[in-house]
């Protein structure tokens, strides 16, 4: 039976490198699916929201999650920020996700993380003040689609994917 972890949260919440390193160690492939976005697009993140506008982003990255959510075998799935925000995308992880980890953080913890990227449009006008405004919009959604969250404050990276690694052997089954 294939195992299927999704990674959620807000931007800065480790989605990424968690999801990275909890895959390489487990033997699963990867996907984050801002990447899959970027390479169907041909763009970056911020092209597609500066050219097409943030209703086509949502749209390309619904579409690759489903995708990602399609993998035949082992996946950890790093889901970009807003997946959680269309209804459609919270049921296709809660249908298809042997487990689904919420990575959280205060939102100044997570703008400390973010600072100096400048790829996140969202984050354009302030980060911290910024992501206090879609923590209070997304933490119900959040909570609505995983099975269990990591508070990743003051844990390095090691710590937190040896959290879900123990929480994804927990599930599997083999
Ligand atoms: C977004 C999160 C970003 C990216 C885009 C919008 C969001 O992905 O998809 O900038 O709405 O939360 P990460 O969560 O991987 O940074």
């Amino acid at each position: 039976m294939p195992c299927v972890v999704v990674l959620v949260g807000l931007m800065g919440s480790g989605k990424t490198t968690v999801g990275r390193r909890l895959a390489s160690r487990l033997g699963f492939h990867f996907v984050d699916t801002d990447e899959v976005v970027v390479a169907r697009a041909g763009r970056s993140v911020r092209e597609v929201f500066e050219q097409d506008g943030e209703v086509v982003f949502r749209e390309l990255e619904s579409q690759a999650l489903a995708d990602s959510l399609n993998h035949i075998g082992d996946v950890v799935i790093a889901a970009a920020g807003g997946s959680v925000l269309s209804d459609t995308n919270r049921d296709a992880i809660k249908g298809r996700a042997t487990l689904t980890v919420w990575l959280d953080a205060p939102p100044r913890t997570l703008a400390q993380r973010v600072s100096g990227a400048g790829h996140r449009p969202l984050l354009d006008g302030g980060a911290e003040a910024a992501l206090v405004a879609l923590e209070s919009e997304r933490r119900g959604l959040y909570q609505s689609v995983c099975d269990a969250r990591i508070d990743t404050t003051g844990k390095s990276v090691a710590d937190v994917v040896d959290e879900a690694e123990a929480l994804t052997l927990k599930v599997r089954i083999p």
